[in-house]
């Protein structure tokens, strides 16, 4: 299926038409879930690959003979994507895992009643708009970026692929009343601590490790493993569809990157476009204290100035 370049409208979100149909969106919303079921939720470029490696090397006690011989794709396929019914049955696993891009206003009343588990993965959007961004320029089936000002705004007014960061990040963390089970950590919790992160999920999903299996599964999902590894890396996937020469999927793997590519002008308004969008979510993020950390640096330098 290559359907490069078609777009798929769907409740007012678009989905790109390479992978994603009318009838696959539509089966999605009405996917019976079992409460053996792992759901990984993100917005797209949170560290959702990230995510299938860590509950696969989890599931495994840290042996990576799985996660190093099959694609990603097919030990945790995406719900809204075609193929999605032709590799679920046709997988071994149990509990199945099961990955999706969709908001919670689409797919909550699929899994109301349920007691799957769904781990929501969030990032700071700064580097989530600069890693699609990136992604963008290689994905033959995303549209072309333009510069990256026009791409910013694209992403603060919520048009780019997979509608907007945050009604994707509030529909998902104000659902802990809906959803039975969920568990929400952060891309920064993964990189800040990967082991206390493991140790986080396998209790979550009460499938506890030794400390043996805790520092395998550390060290076959670190960047540097998974940048090597075909079966997360997308290089298996054809050069039509991704161009392999304009960037690599395991691309640079940081906190903070956005700080490379935001001017001041441009950091200020993604500030105030969050903090009144932002308003009404009832988490609190990690990069939320990291920029009043910075705020509060920021100040005294102020005053040590004057
Ligand atoms: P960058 O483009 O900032 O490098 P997703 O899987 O949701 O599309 O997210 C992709 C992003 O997660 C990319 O970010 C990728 O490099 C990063 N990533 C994937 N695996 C990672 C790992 N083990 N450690 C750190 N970052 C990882």
């Amino acid at each position: 299926m290559a359907r490069l370049d078609v777009t798929e409208m769907f409740h007012g979100i678009s989905f790109p038409g390479h992978l994603h149909t009318q009838d696959s969106l539509k089966l999605a919303l009405k996917f019976p879930f079992r409460d053996s079921d792992i759901l990984i939720v993100s917005y797209p470029k949170s560290g959702t690959t990230w995510m299938q490696e860590i509950v696969s090397l989890i599931s495994n006690k840290g042996d990576p003979h799985v996660s190093q011989n099959t694609p990603n794709w097919a030990r945790s396929p995406w719900l809204e994507q075609y193929y999605f019914a032709a590799v679920l049955d046709s997988s071994p696993s149990t509990p199945r895992v099961i990955t999706t891009h969709l908001p919670h206003h689409l797919l909550g009343p699929a899994l109301q009643g349920s007691k799957a588990k769904v781990i929501y993965v969030s990032r700071n959007p700064k580097d989530v708009v600069v890693s699609f961004y990136h992604f963008h320029k290689m994905a033959n089936f995303l549209p072309e970026p333009d510069t990256f000002p026009e791409f910013l705004n694209q992403f603060l007014e919520g048009t780019l692929s997979y509608g907007s960061w945050f009604d994707h990040v509030k529909g998902w963390s104000d659902q802990t009343a809906s959803v039975n089970c969920l568990l929400h950590i952060t891309y920064e919790e993964m990189s800040l601590d990967l082991c206390g992160a493991i140790k986080r999920i396998s209790s979550f999903l009460q499938c506890p490790l030794v400390e043996d299996e805790v520092s395998t599964c550390v060290k076959h999902c670190s960047f540097s493993s998974m940048k090597h590894n075909k079966m997360v890396n997308y290089t298996l996937v054809a050069q039509e569809i991704m161009d392999h020469g304009k960037g690599s999927f395991m691309r640079k793997g940081k906190i903070g990157d956005w700080k490379n590519m935001f001017t001041e002008e441009q950091n200020q308004y993604f500030n105030c476009v969050y903090k009144s969008k932002m308003q009404d979510c009832t988490l609190r993020f990690v990069w939320e204290e990291q920029k009043e950390e910075e705020s509060h640096v920021k100040d005294l330098n102020a005053v040590e100035e004057s």
